[in-house]
């Protein structure tokens, strides 16, 4: 190993267009910055002039760009690894882990986006090759792009492509200073590469090219992109586990204030009726739906509920101030939540009894299937980031719902469940919310 590394970065005021060649951008570039190739140095190169060479550029769909950005992902995405209000992380056809599939809308024309390159492996290796051709030198090249890590803050460089040095060193087998074998340590030496190279220069400096200088290649067999990426088999959060579970659970807190700027994500609300959808029911039956209510009905439904509330709660001799406070209350959460769901159980596949007693247990049970789809509803609503709250308001009016919604008059309503991304971070629960709870008979 030598002792130095030497880290230039190698600027230029060259944009790179579709069919560009590559090669030739790097040596003018590194002529231009005083410097010649040589036997083991490595060149690392931003994936975005890769990119740009390759023509990567596409349209991205109508709309807010943003929303743009991550349907686009979607789309070309093998995997939604996970998705929330602010982002959308994908496992792309590559392999790659990252946010927005590593899909990239700076310095690109509006209304457009770029792909990650083809194949970052294979445009490393004919940049290697190509540098051989034209000056001899024999050259490791580091294709990077900047993406975030689980667990941790902030960003840095990683390697996509690697061609003519190792992307991993393996140090398993040796000894520790104590002369005990290290069991695991494998360094990822092209991402640390990369990372280097993140050092010297910054997204707007125009500095597609770093060359760096002191690393040793010699005798260390060339390795590639895809070594670093993990064999989902052996990928320990690849599901999360029984904790993360628990954790997501935990995580669920009624929000009743909602950030208005945040859209709801369709694909997270689909999720979480997919999950409330799991809820174990009677007999096999699937007696949940869930109605997103479109702002129209939205107004008229609370009109008409608050309507039937302010006649109970006269009813009950509640003076007319204290009733219009009520109403207020419950209308500042259902009014301005970004979506608002009416979950209800259809009574339709409950089994008839002859007698009250196994009539009212029947419905009780169709209820709490309700009660668990809602939970799963909201647990993974949490868990992409959102917030919710479960009102109870249309239980106490079934038959306003059924009219306003024309809904059959088996459809019991179980209240609404406000939506949205919460406009604070919920409170965290205490350590043991279970504590006392468990007992023995
Ligand atoms: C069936 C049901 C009805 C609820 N109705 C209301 C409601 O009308 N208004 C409200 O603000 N919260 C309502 N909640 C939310 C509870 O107040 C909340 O679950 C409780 O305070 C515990 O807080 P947590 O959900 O953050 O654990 C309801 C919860 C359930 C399960």
């Amino acid at each position: 190993m030598s002792d130095t590394l030497t880290v230039f970065p190698l600027p230029t005021s060259q944009r790179v267009a579709a069919g560009d060649d590559l090669t030739g951008l790097l040596l003018d570039t590194v002529a231009a910055q005083g410097h010649q190739l040589v036997d083991g140095d490595v060149v690392c190169v931003a994936s975005k002039v890769v990119s740009l060479a390759e023509g990567a550029v596409v349209a991205l769909p109508p709309g807010d760009p943003r929303t743009a950005r991550r349907e686009l992902a979607r789309a070309d995405a093998a995997e939604v690894v996970a998705e929330a209000p602010w982002v959308l992380i994908t496992r792309t056809r590559h392999g790659f882990v990252a946010a927005n599939g590593g899909i990239d809308a700076s310095n690109t024309p509006d209304g457009t986006a770029l792909l990650l390159p083809q194949d970052p492996d294979a445009a490393a290796r004919a940049l290697r090759e190509q540098v051989r051709q034209r000056t001899g030198a024999d050259i490791g090249v580091v294709v990077t792009d900047t993406f975030g890590r689980p667990w941790r803050t902030g960003q840095t460089d990683v390697a996509l492509g690697v061609a003519g040095l190792p992307a991993l060193r393996d140090e398993r087998g040796r000894a520790d200073l104590d002369g005990r074998e290290l069991e695991v340590t494998e360094a990822a030496v092209a991402d640390e590469l990369a990372g280097a190279a993140d050092l010297v220069r910054t997204k707007g400096s125009g500095t597609p090219f770093v060359l760096i200088r002191g690393f040793d290649l010699a005798g260390a067999a060339a390795g590639s992109g895809r070594d670093l990426v993990r064999d989902l088999e052996t990928d320990l959060f690849d599901r999360g586990g029984p904790t993360a579970t628990e954790r997501a659970i935990a995580r669920r807190r009624t929000v009743r204030a909602f950030d208005a700027r945040v859209a709801v994500p369709t694909p997270v609300l689909r999720a979480a009726v997919d999950a409330a959808a799991t809820a174990p029911a009677p007999h096999g039956s699937r007696p949940w739906r869930f109605v997103q209510l479109v702002d129209a009905t939205r107004g008229q439904l609370l009109d008409r509920m608050a309507d039937a509330w302010r006649e109970d709660l006269a009813g009950d001799g509640v003076p007319a101030a204290t009733i219009e406070r009520r109403i207020a209350r419950s209308d500042a959460v259902l009014r301005t939540a970004p979506e608002v769901l009416l979950p209800l159980v259809d009574l339709e596949d409950a089994h008839d009894y002859p007698d009250p007693r196994r009539t009212t247990a029947e419905r009780d049970l169709f209820l709490l299937s309700g009660g668990a789809a809602i939970q799963n509803l909201q647990v993974v609503l949490a868990a992409h980031g959102l917030g919710a709250a479960w009102i109870s308001s249309t239980a106490f009016c079934p038959s306003t719902v059924r009219t306003v919604l024309d809904l059959p008059a088996t459809a019991q309503p179980l209240g609404l469940i406000a939506v949205g991304a919460p406009a604070e971070p919920p409170t965290p629960r205490r350590a043991r919310p279970g504590d006392g709870l468990l007992e023995r008979r």
